[in-house]
């Protein structure tokens, strides 16, 4: 009877160390945990608790994001139209109207490419509505800090 019971108490207690034991190896090490919380915040203004909004960040999410596949900054046409001088110019649209590439057309660019396609091009954009506002909006600083036409439109 007693041998039973020491076996019972074998049984449920060995497996619990195990899973103690185990948990404690493989939780981050406070070295990591430091670095993980840094990159995670990097990108968080530390005095408003905002996404940071910049043309620098907009560039770099543009390249992660793979748009520099099908769009250059240096006027040449790829699979999309060039982003050089593309904030505030006129644009022509598949549908024959004319619009002003403002951030708000920008934005819907990203978000749904097949809301209003360019003349001349195929709707072949993937659409990017993953993205955050915050990050939607670096990409526009970017694109805009590249065009000549920033003053005309908003
Ligand atoms: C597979 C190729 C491809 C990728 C990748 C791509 N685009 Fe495009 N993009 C296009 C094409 C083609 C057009 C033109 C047709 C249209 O309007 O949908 C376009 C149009 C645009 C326009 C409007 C251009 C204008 O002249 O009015 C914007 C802004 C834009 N893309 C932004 C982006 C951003 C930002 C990314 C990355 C997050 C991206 N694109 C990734 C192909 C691509």
């Amino acid at each position: 009877m007693r041998f039973l019971k020491f076996l019972i108490i074998a049984a449920v207690a060995i497996p619990i160390t195990f899973f103690i034991w185990n948990a404690k190896k493989s939780g981050p090490s406070p070295k990591n945990k430091a670095y993980n919380n840094k990159k995670a915040t990097s990108h968080i203004n530390k005095y408003t608790g905002q996404p940071k909004i910049s043309a620098a960040r907009g560039k770099k999410i543009a390249k992660n994001n793979g748009c520099f596949s099908c769009h250059s900054t240096d006027g040449s046409k790829k699979t999309g139209p060039t982003w050089k001088n593309l904030y505030g110019r006129k644009t022509k649209l598949k549908s024959d109207s004319t619009i002003i590439a403002d951030s708000s057309y920008i934005a819907q660019s990203i978000k749904k490419p097949k809301a209003k396609v360019v003349k001349g091009f195929m709707p072949v954009m993937p659409n990017f509505s993953y993205l955050s506002k915050a990050k939607i909006k670096s990409i526009i600083a970017y694109i805009k800090s590249i065009s000549k036409n920033k003053s005309k439109s908003s």
